[in-house]
């Protein structure tokens, strides 16, 4: 049972799920998920964002158990993404006199998935706009392309409780605790990194400018969609989503190769090896083909070293690493100190596919290599003169922050 009152009067009653196996059918979630619901109790109910369809009635069950047969005045959309909204037409069947409040455009997505179209159910709000609940008053803000053009974050005055909606919000179901003073945070802290990488991580200048508009407000506790809500820790949060969405890297060197036969997977090993003896001490090889992406995004997001190999495979890339590499590119990273190498039997193609999606990102390329075959004493040189490049176009990169 989920129902934690995190401030008087306002209440968790989310659900966790343990059973998908991939969110949005892509990311893995090897620590589950949390779908976030808040109770704001006054002289009227407000309900903030529902939850996932299949956890409908877990949801029902808590608003039961916390308000019994006081029904829930107003619902609030903070997000249209159906793992929150999948439960909207049956709670709006449950409770008929329930108001759907949500912004122009939350109300024309609504319509369009869920066919509910009277006006009389909806209260449509502008930015800025508040709604009375009695002593409590809820405010909206719009927060486009957080994740969704609709989106907006709700921020409830007299306790300074702001409701985000994705924003901080973190994978990894809650394990008893609800706020971050309950629980072990690291977890979530470390499922931060990939959430926003994998979910958000197109839309960093939108995050930075929703961030300055709503952290001014100085909020007491931030509930977010998934994951704790913040309370003690709000710095570490923010500071990963800052960090995050100005595109600003840790020291690390994230290796990615694709390989079927082992010769492209050597030169990525020799490149580890030649930067380790160079000083570098955070490097992480992934093989593209057999690791999930979720986690070779999130890192290659997160460090400020990336180098890319992919063997030629019918004249292009090896299709895992350009599956990465267009990640990389729908996600407009930025900021990298880029190498690149790739491999051949007959026909070289793979380089310069690299090379062209680095163009596109509009990254230089600090250091580049293409390797015949397997590796010989002229590879194993250009892996010397690969490193001593790479590593002085990432240490000047440093001194520059
Ligand atoms: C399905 C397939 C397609 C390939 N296409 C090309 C190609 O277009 N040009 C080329 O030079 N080599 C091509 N190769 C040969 C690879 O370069 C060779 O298999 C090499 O071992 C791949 O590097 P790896 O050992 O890192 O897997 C192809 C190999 C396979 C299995
Ligand atoms: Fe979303
Ligand atoms: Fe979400």
């Amino acid at each position: 049972m989920n129902i934690r009152e995190i401030t008087p009067q306002i209440f968790y009653v989310g659900v966790n799920d343990r059973t998908t196996v991939r969110f949005e059918s892509l990311w893995p979630l090897p620590a589950g998920v949390s779908y976030n619901s808040y109770i704001v109790k006054d002289k009227k109910t407000a309900l903030i964002d529902t939850v996932e369809l299949g956890e409908a009635y877990a949801l029902f069950g808590h608003l039961d158990d916390l308000l019994g047969d006081t029904p829930v005045d107003y619902l609030v959309v903070n997000h249209m993404e159906p793992d929150h909204s999948g439960s909207i037409p049956l709670l709006a069947a449950r409770y008929p006199q329930m108001k759907i409040v949500g912004n122009r455009q939350t109300v024309a997505m609504i319509g369009g998935f869920y066919h509910i179209d009277d006006p009389d159910r909806f209260i449509i709000v502008a930015d800025g706009d508040t709604l009375p609940l009695g002593d409590r008053t809820l405010r909206f803000l719009l927060t486009p392309m957080v994740h969704w053009p609709e989106t907006m974050m709700t921020f409830e005055e007299s306790s300074s409780t702001l409701f985000t909606g994705d924003a901080f919000g973190t994978f990894g179901a809650l394990n008893g605790g609800v706020v971050d003073f309950e629980t072990d945070i690291e977890l979530y802290l470390s499922e931060a990194y990939r959430y926003y990488s994998n979910i958000v991580g197109k839309y960093g200048k939108f995050v930075v400018r929703a961030m300055n508009k709503v952290l001014p407000l100085a909020p007491k506790y931030i509930c977010p969609t998934h994951g704790p809500v913040w309370h003690e820790h709000i710095d570490r949060i923010a500071a990963i989503y800052d960090q995050l969405a100005n595109y600003r890297s840790d020291a690390g060197v994230t290796i990615v190769y694709g390989s079927m036969y082992g010769n492209t997977e050597a030169v990525a090993e020799a490149l580890a090896s030649a930067l380790a003896a160079r000083g570098e001490k955070h490097i992480r090889l992934f093989n593209a083909g057999k690791d999930e992406m979720s986690f070779i995004i999130s890192e290659a997001f997160r460090y400020d070293g990336l180098i890319v190999g992919s063997p030629t495979y019918s004249m292009t890339l090896f299709p895992p690493v350009d599956t990465f590499m267009k990640a990389m590119k729908t996600r407009e990273v930025s900021g990298k100190t880029l190498g690149l190498f790739s491999s051949f039997t007959w026909s070289a193609a793979a380089g310069k596919e690299l090379a062209a999606y680095a163009e596109q990102m509009n990254l230089p390329v600090a250091a580049a290599l293409e390797m015949k075959q397997s590796m010989n004493d002229d590879t194993a040189k250009a892996i010397e003169d690969f490193a001593d490049a790479f590593i002085l176009a990432l240490r000047k990169s440093r001194e520059q922050k």
